[in-house]
């Protein structure tokens, strides 16, 4: 049996940034952190980073928008650990740099959608039958301000012209929704589904715009999964330590 200490997580996308940040805090707090990556090479390697750290970690293939991979990464947790406690949902795209809510091409929107909104999905229901063999499942889906309807609907919003991405906000406002319905159907089973927020931190992701380290995201993430394991399920965490209106 698995205690608070003693965590089996899987963290998706987390070869580098805030994934790979998460991670190390995890298993700093003693998890063994299982690093979902879609290419073998960056994965292996982020894994054999922390384990030269003494970090219990291991790389496991899963590109979130191939189901036979994540099938593949579900039987194979499956077959080493016979549970999953902790998942979370990181990885993430965007394609909305240099465009316009008008200009932005409808594939890049879908192909938006099927990492950040249905890659999740995908992910959620190939470990749930892991996650129901936990005395404390939980899974975080790691969002962002910029999928708060509310912090949208401002006029003022102090989310600038960030405000104005189309692909980046409305999926992570569709994944807050995946979030609600998640946390809603897995609330009897005492399966916790909570979304997360790491604050504008310098990734990749975003040219590295972002005023925090990616260190300081991974710190973030860590202690929002810690207090959503103790909370309500169904939170909406912000970087500050409180919470966003969803
Ligand atoms: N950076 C910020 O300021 C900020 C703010 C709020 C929320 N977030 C969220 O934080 C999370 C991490 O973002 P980040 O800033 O660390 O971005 P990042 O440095 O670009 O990392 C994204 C990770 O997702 C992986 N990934 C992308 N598509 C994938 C797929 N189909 N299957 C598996 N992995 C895939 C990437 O793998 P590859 O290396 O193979 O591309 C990479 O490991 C995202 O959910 C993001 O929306 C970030």
């Amino acid at each position: 049996m698995s205690n608070d200490n003693h965590r089996i997580a899987l963290i998706t996308g987390a070869n580098k940034g805030i994934g790979l940040a998460t991670a190390r805090e995890l298993a700093r707090a003693g998890h063994t952190v299982l690093i979902g990556a879609r290419a073998p090479e960056r994965g292996a390697e982020a894994a054999a980073g922390l384990t030269a750290e003494g970090l219990d970690a291991r790389f496991v293939r899963l590109d979130v928008t191939d189901p036979a991979t994540v099938a593949a990464a579900a039987a194979l947790v499956t077959a080493e650990y016979g549970r999953l406690d902790t998942l979370v949902n990181n990885a993430a795209i965007t394609r909305d740099f240099g465009t316009t809510p008008e200009t932005l091409p409808l594939d890049d929107l879908r192909t938006t959608y099927e990492t950040n909104v249905f890659g999740a999905v995908t992910v959620i229901n190939a470990m749930l039958p892991l996650l129901r063999t936990s005395p404390a499942g939980l899974i975080g889906n790691v969002s962002s301000g910029l999928g708060s309807s509310s912090v949208l609907a401002d006029p003022d919003t102090p989310a600038g012209a960030s405000a104005a991405l189309l692909g980046y906000n409305t999926s992570k406002a569709a994944l807050n929704a995946v979030t609600l319905v998640f946390a809603r159907v897995l609330r009897a089973e005492g399966i916790k589904v909570s979304a997360l927020d790491p604050g504008h931190c310098a990734t990749d992701l975003n040219h590295h715009s972002g005023p925090a380290s990616v260190e300081e995201g991974g710190r973030r993430i860590a202690r929002q999964l810690a207090e959503a394991l103790t909370a309500p399920t169904g939170q909406y965490f912000n970087s500050a330590g409180g919470r966003y209106p969803w």
